[in-house]
This record gives structure tokens, sequence and C-alpha cells, in this order.
């Protein structure tokens, strides 16, 4: 990462920062999955409601977007279509358009609450653990089955049943092959992988939206060293991020590990190792912040979560 003034404390490597943790976590979490379909595995962050949080943090910027876009098309006195194509870029929060990329996934949670808000561009969740992405899919696979089936909860199925109303037969796998995938999830090791792997074409510009729920929190767990920089690994996030996103993207990290201070320093301003000094340079702008409810102690106030938003600017 280029150019941080003065980097916070690290944080001592612990086994979060591992992917045998994570494997077996998902392990357990896949046959949990299999012995209930409901139980859907572990939501970080739940006890502080981020994941709606973001939700209606996106919806605003959305909305906000929307306004900002009709202003200036009734200036430049063109109708918001037209205007936009003729730039060919669309709006970056456009909830139908908007591609959407979810760092370290695990059970892909957030993606399907940003689908169930209407969230309908290209939306693809990541994860170095091959079991998360098992998991992510087969939640993703119960939950659309019960909406074909038009069901809420296992209570609803059974009194559906009761009432003689069966279920739609499945195909011979089991699986919904009438029904396309909405949200989808594919193996990726977020500081080792190509970024040109989550391209879809050569002309993609890159993700419109990168979210991070706890995913930096973990990754800056890694005892690992990066040889290069002879630096901490997870050091070379946010240039990895940067990568990923198109100009105007917008990257959202939740953390509990950091506060919105540290999460500044990591990210703010912070462009690829190779970019750093030149004028113009991409990288990242703070954007952003969601609201936590805070707390005090020894005369310090605190959130015990931060979320912060950041836009890649420049680099064009
Ligand atoms: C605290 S969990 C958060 C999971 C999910 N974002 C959520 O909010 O429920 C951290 C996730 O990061 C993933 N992860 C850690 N290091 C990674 C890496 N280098 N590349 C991809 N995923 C990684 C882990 O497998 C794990 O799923």
């Amino acid at each position: 990462m280029a150019a941080q003034s003065s980097a916070p404390s690290y944080l001592e490597p612990s086994v979060l920062g591992t992917k045998e943790y994570w494997d077996k976590l998902y392990e357990k979490e896949l046959s949990n999955h299999a012995e209930n379909p409901e139980d859907e595995g572990t939501v970080w962050f739940d006890d502080s409601d981020a994941e709606a949080k973001i939700v209606a943090f996106l919806d605003e910027r959305e909305q906000e977007e929307q306004q900002q876009e009709l202003a200036q098309d009734g200036n430049d006195g063109e109708g918001v279509e037209s205007s936009n194509h003729k730039k060919g870029l669309g709006r970056r929060l456009d909830r139908r358009t908007a591609s959407v990329l979810d760092l370290g996934c695990g059970n892909g949670s957030l993606l399907f609450a940003l689908h169930d808000d209407g969230w309908t561009g290209r939306l693809v969740g990541v994860d170095y653990s091959e079991r998360s992405v098992e998991l992510a899919r087969a939640v993703g696979r119960e939950r659309r089955r019960r909406r074909r089936l038009g069901l809420g909860s296992d209570d609803d199925e059974e009194e559906m049943e009761e009432q003689g109303q069966g279920k739609k037969p499945e195909t011979e796998t089991g699986e919904d092959d009438d029904e396309k995938e909405d949200v989808s999830f594919q193996v990726f090791d977020i500081l080792r992988s190509p970024a040109s792997l989550l391209s879809p074409d050569p002309s993609f510009p890159g993700w419109d939206l990168v979210l991070d729920k706890g995913t930096f929190d973990a990754i800056s767990l890694s005892p690992e060293i990066d040889p290069a920089t002879g630096r901490r690994a997870f050091e070379g996030y946010g240039a990895r991020v940067l990568a990923l996103l198109r100009t105007g993207g917008l990257f959202v990290v939740t953390s509990c590990n950091w506060t919105e201070e540290e999460l500044k320093v990591w990210f703010d301003g912070c462009s690829s190792s190779a970019e750093g000094g030149r004028r113009g340079a991409a990288k990242l702008k703070l954007a952003g912040r969601i609201e936590y409810p805070s707390f005090s102690f020894g005369g310090v106030k605190g959130q015990t979560i931060s979320t912060l938003c950041f836009e890649k600017v420049g680099g064009d």
C-alpha cells in the first residue's frame, strides 16, 4: 500500500487469519445447513445490524445519485436514459445494473440481503475457502427453492403440505434447473488470485461496488509476510481492492478490529505501489460512513464496529 503516513499498530496474528480456521468453520456450517436448511450459518456483526445498515446506506446513495443525475440531465436538456447512453456509462449505483463484488463472502448473506432489496445486477461473492463457496451456493439454492414454492419458512411449508398443496416436483438432481442463479459465488484469494479472474470479459470496466464485511479484519490477522516487500501481506489489500474497482466505483468496508480513524489510515489515499507517486494516479478517497450506536468508556467515545465508504478516483 502506498504512502500511509503513520500506520496503526499491527494486530497480533491469530488463527482467524488462517485458511484452515475458515475451512473448518464452514465445514461445520455446511453440515448444520445440510441437517437444517433454515440454518444459513453465521452472519457477522448481526448484533450491530450491520447488514441492514449497509443495505440502507446503499439505497440512500443510489437515490442521491439518481437525484443528482436527474438534476444534471435537466440542465443538459436531455432525458436520463439518452444522456447516460451517450456517455456509455450508466449510473454507478443503479440497483438494476450495478455490478457488486463481495470480498470474503462467507455464507453470502450480504449479497442475498441486497438481492432481496431489489439489487439485480451482476452479484458475485468470492472467498478463499472452498467450503464457504459451497455453503453460499447451497444457501442460494435453498432460497431459490423456497421462493419458487412460495415458502417463507419451514412452518409455511408444513402448513401448505397439511392443506394438500404439495411441492412442485424438482429435477432429478433435486436442483432448481429452471431458475437462473441470481447471486453467484467463486473461489478467489484476494491477496493472491489475479483480478482478471473476476472480469467477465475484456471490456469490463471493473466493479461498481466492492463490499467487505469482516474480511479485512480476518486478513489483517494473517501472519503472512509479503516476500516482495518484507511487510505484512494484509498491507497490500487496499491496492488489490483498487485494481478490482472501476473509476468512480465504491468500496464499503465494515470492521470490528479497526476504528474509523485506523481504516482511514489504511485506505484513504491508498494507491497501487507502482502508481503511488504519479500525479493523477488512481486512489481511494473517503466518501461516506455509517453511523452505529456509540458507547462511552473512561471518557472515550467509541463504536463496536465501523463502516466506511471509499471511492476510486483518478487514474483516467
Ligand atoms: C469474518 S468472516 C466474514 C464473512 C462474511 N463477509 C460475513 O460478513 O458474514 C471473514 C471471511 O473472509 C474470508 N477470507 C479471509 N482471507 C481471505 C482471502 N485472502 N481471500 C478471500 N477470502 C478470505 C474467510 O474465509 C471468511 O469467510
